[in-house]
C-alpha cells in the first residue's frame, strides 16, 4: 500500500488509461508536415542544389557534427513578410537552420543557411534564429559556427533585412575573444553579409562554389568596365591567397567540414577554459637530430620551416592557417606535448622570411587570438629584417608591423622564443624579443642577433676605408669575417641576457616542451584601461 501523497499519484497515472495525451494529434500532424517541407517539399531546389556541386544545409549539418548530437532549434519558423515571392509562400526554417551539436563530444552552436529556400536570402525571421544561435553559443561559452550559402539580403523584407544582419554583426564583436568563431562559406556571401566571416576567427572556403564580395561581377563591370567572373573576383583562392579573407581553402565540402572538425578538436571552448589536452608524448626528453641538419648554417640558404615545425609538434601535425597567403611567414596550430601551442615562424624559403606588411598582419592577427584564447605561443625566427621598397612604405609597412608588435606586446599568455639563425633589426625584436616581453628566449648555436647582417654593417663602419683602399673586397672580406666574429655569435646575445640559453638544436622540441611546462601557469594581469588603441 503507498504511503506518501507522491508516490498515489504516479501509481494513479501509471493506472490511467491508454490513448493519445492531449494535443498529441495536432503535434503527429505538425511534425508531418515539417517532415514534408524537408523531405519532399524541394526536390527541385534540393536536386539544383546537388548539380551545383554543393549539398543541402542538413547534409552539411551530418557531416560537421556527431551522429545524432544536433538538436534543432525552431524549425516551425516562418516569415510574417509578404511581397512577390513571399505572400502565401512560408516555408518551415525560413531559410536557416539553426541549433547546436557536438564535434568529438564537445558542444558548438551552428546554423546552416539553406539555399535551396528562398536562395538562403536573409529575412527578419531568418536573422533573429542566428542571433538566437550566437546569443546561446555566447551564453553557453561554446564555439559557434555559420555555414554560409546565401543570395545576401532578402530584398522583400528591405531594412528588416539589414536589421537583421546588423544583428549579427554586433553579436559576433560582442562575443570576439569570448567564444571561437567559425564561418564557413559554402555559396554566394555577398554585399554586407561578407562583414559576417570578415569578423570570425576563421573563414573556410571550398573553390568552385563558394565566393565572396561586396559587390558582384556585374556591378564591377558597371563601374569599372571589367568583365570577371565570379570567381576571378571573389573565389576561395582570391580569398586565401590575395586578400587573406579565407583562412582555410578546400577542393570539396566533404574535406573542408572534416577539417573545421579538426579545428575544433584544437580550440578551446571559450577564454576561460583550456585548450583540450592529450596525454604528454614524452616531448620533454625527445632527441632530434634531424633539426640540425634542417637549416643550413650559410645565412641566405633558404629551407622550409614547415619542416621544422613537424620536428616540433606531436606527431609532426599542424593545423596551418593562411597557407595561400603572406607565405613568407607561418601561422598553425599544433600540440607539444599533447598542449595546443601557436607557432609563429618566419619563412625563408618565401622571400627569404623578410617581413612585409601582410605577413605582419597575418602573425598579428594569430598572435591576438592564441592570446584571447589562452593558447601559448612559440616564434621560430629566422628573419632577415622588414622588406625594403616603395611599395611597402606607401601601403603602410609601418603601421601593419606596429600591428604585429602590438599584438607580441600585448600578449599576456606564455610565450617562447626560439632564434634558429637570423634576427636582424626591427624584425628581431618584434618577432617575440626579449624586450618586448617573450618570457624565454632560446637560440641555436647558428644565431645572429644584430642590427644588420655583416655585409650592411661594414658598407656602413666602413665606408670611407672601403672606398680609399686598394683592394676593396680583400678589405671587406676580412671586416666581415671580424664583425661577424665579434657580434654574428650566440654568446653576444647570451652573455647580456637577452636569450637565456644556446640550446643543441636537436634538443628544440624538448625545450619547448619544459619551457611550456614551466610557464603554465603564468598569470599577467592586464592593465587597468578600457582597451588600448592597436594600430589598426
Ligand atoms: C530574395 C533571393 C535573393 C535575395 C536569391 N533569391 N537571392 N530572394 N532576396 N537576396 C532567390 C531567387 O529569387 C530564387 O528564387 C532563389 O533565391 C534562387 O536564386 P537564383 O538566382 O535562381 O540562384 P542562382 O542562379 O544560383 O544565383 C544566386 C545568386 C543570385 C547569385 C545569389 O540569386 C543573386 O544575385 N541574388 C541577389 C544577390 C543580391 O544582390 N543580394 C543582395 C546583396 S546586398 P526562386 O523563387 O526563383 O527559386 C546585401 C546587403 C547586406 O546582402 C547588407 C548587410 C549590412
Amino acid at each position: 500500500e503507498p504511503r506518501d501523497a507522491k508516490v498515489i499519484e504516479l501509481s494513479r497515472a501509471a493506472a490511467a488509461p491508454a490513448g493519445p495525451a492531449p494535443g498529441m494529434d495536432l503535434l503527429r500532424k505538425r511534425r508531418e508536415e515539417l517532415r514534408g517541407h524537408i523531405l519532399e517539399g524541394r526536390l527541385d531546389a534540393v536536386r539544383r542544389q546537388h548539380s551545383l556541386g554543393k549539398l543541402t544545409a542538413r547534409e552539411r549539418l551530418a557531416l560537421l557534427l556527431d551522429d545524432d548530437s544536433f538538436i534543432e532549434l525552431e524549425p516551425y519558423r516562418r516569415h510574417q513578410a509578404s511581397g512577390p515571392g513571399l505572400t502565401g509562400n512560408r516555408p518551415h526554417t525560413d531559410g536557416v537552420i539553426a541549433g547546436s551539436g557536438t564535434i568529438e563530444g564537445r558542444r558548438v552552436f551552428v546554423y546552416a543557411q539553406d539555399f535551396t529556400v528562398f536562395g538562403g536570402s536573409l529575412g527578419e525571421a531568418h536573422a533573429t534564429k542566428i542571433h538566437k544561435v550566437l546569443d546561446l553559443a555566447t551564453a553557453n561559452g561554446a564555439p559557434v559556427i555559420g555555414l554560409n550559402d546565401s543570395g545576401g539580403a532578402r530584398i522583400q523584407e528591405g531594412v528588416l533585412a539589414l536589421d537583421g544582419y546588423g544583428g549579427i554583426f554586433r553579436r559576433q564583436v560582442e562575443a570576439s575573444g569570448v567564444i571561437p568563431q567559425i564561418s564557413v562559406i559554402l555559396g554566394p556571401c555577398a554585399g554586407g553579409a561578407a562583414y559576417s566571416p570578415a569578423l570570425a576567427d576563421f573563414t573556410f572556403m571550398v573553390r568552385d562554389t563558394a565566393r565572396m564580395y561586396l559587390t558582384g561581377p556585374d556591378v564591377v563591370e558597371a563601374v569599372s568596365g571589367h568583365r570577371v567572373t565570379h570567381e576571378e573576383l571573389g573565389g576561395a583562392d582570391v580569398h586565401g591567397s590575395s586578400s587573406g579573407v579565407a583562412t582555410v581553402v578546400h577542393d570539396s565540402e566533404e574535406e573542408c567540414l572534416a577539417d573545421v572538425r579538426y579545428l575544433v578538436s584544437l580550440l578551446p571552448v571559450n577564454y576561460l577554459e583550456p585548450p583540450p589536452e592529450t596525454a604528454p608524448t614524452g616531448a620533454v626528453d625527445d632527441y632530434r637530430p634531424k633539426l640540425a641538419r634542417l637549416v643550413p648554417a650559410e645565412p641566405n640558404q633558404p629551407y622550409d620551416m614547415r619542416e621544422v615545425f613537424a620536428e616540433i609538434a606531436d606527431d609532426g601535425e599542424f593545423f596551418e592557417l593562411h597557407e595561400g597567403w603572406a607565405r613568407n611567414v607561418l601561422c598553425a596550430l599544433a600540440r607539444i606535448d599533447g598542449r595546443v601551442t601557436g607557432l609563429v615562424g618566419n619563412q625563408p624559403m618565401v622571400f627569404a622570411g623578410v617581413l612585409d606588411g601582410p605577413a605582419s598582419q597575418k602573425a598579428a592577427r594569430f598572435v591576438r587570438f592564441c592570446d584571447a584564447f589562452g593558447i601559448p605561443l612559440v616564434s621560430l625566427v629566422d628573419v632577415p629584417g622588414f622588406l625594403p621598397g616603395v611599395e611597402q612604405e606607401r601601403s603602410g609597412i609601418i603601421r601593419q608591423g606596429a600591428q604585429l608588435l602590438h599584438a607580441y606586446c600585448e600578449a599576456t599568455v606564455p610565450r617562447i622564443q626560439v632564434i634558429l639563425r637570423k634576427a636582424y633589426g626591427g624584425a628581431y625584436i618584434v618577432m617575440d624579443s626579449r624586450s618586448i616581453g617573450t618570457d624565454l628566449s632560446l637560440a641555436w648555436p647558428t644565431n645572429q642577433i644584430a642590427v644588420m647582417g655583416a655585409e650592411g654593417a661594414v658598407n656602413v663602419l666602413h665606408r670611407r676605408e672601403l672606398a680609399a683602399a686598394d683592394d676593396p673586397a680583400a678589405l671587406r672580406a676580412r671586416l666581415v669575417a671580424e664583425y661577424t666574429e665579434e657580434y654574428l655569435n650566440p654568446q653576444y646575445a647570451a652573455e647580456r641576457g637577452l636569450v637565456d640559453d644556446i640550446i643543441d638544436p636537436a634538443e628544440t622540441r624538448a625545450a619547448l616542451a619544459r619551457g611550456l611546462a614551466m610557464l603554465r601557469d603564468k598569470r599577467k594581469p592586464a592593465p587597468a584601461r578600457k582597451h588600448g588603441n592597436q594600430p589598426i
